[in-house]
């Protein structure tokens, strides 16, 4: 009996060393995915275009057609002033900018208008 449960708690002490190691892994692999996590999470072109087009186009021009209201600058130019400076609308649009509406659009929502943005100015 004393003898079983000696080898039992032998054999967890030989696998401690590997339960470590197998921990170690996991959290090496849950911080690679932390710094890969904004990569994935980047915005999504169709879903900025829908939403532009849901929530813009009131005084944008949010197709590269130019064809809209002149309330405001176009996205076809907004991306050319803007279309490297991911922060600059990143911050436009979490302030409110009136004349224009606060939206509380999510980080993703941003994320994919800025997406239809960048897919709108030249490289
Ligand atoms: C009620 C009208 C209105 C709506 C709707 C609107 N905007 Fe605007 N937006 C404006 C006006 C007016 C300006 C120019 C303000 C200024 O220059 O001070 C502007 C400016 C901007 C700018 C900065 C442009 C620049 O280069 O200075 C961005 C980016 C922008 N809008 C994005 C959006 C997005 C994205 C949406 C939809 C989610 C949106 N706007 C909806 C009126 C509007």
């Amino acid at each position: 009996m004393g003898q079983i449960a000696f080898k039992r708690l032998s054999a967890l002490d030989r696998a401690a060393p590997v339960l470590r190691k197998a921990r170690l892994a996991v959290a090496a692999a849950w911080l690679c995915w932390l710094a890969t996590a904004p990569a994935l999470a980047a915005g999504d072109v169709q879903r900025g275009h829908e939403l532009a087009r849901r929530w813009c186009t009131g005084c944008h021009v949010v197709d590269p057609s130019g064809e809209g209201p002149d309330a405001a600058p176009p996205f076809p130019a907004i991306a050319q002033r803007h279309g490297a400076d991911h922060s600059w609308v990143h911050g436009w649009l979490t302030a409110p900018h009136p004349p224009m509406p606060n939206f509380n659009l999510t980080r993703q929502e941003i994320d994919d208008v800025i997406a239809y943005l960048d897919s709108l100015s030249p490289r």
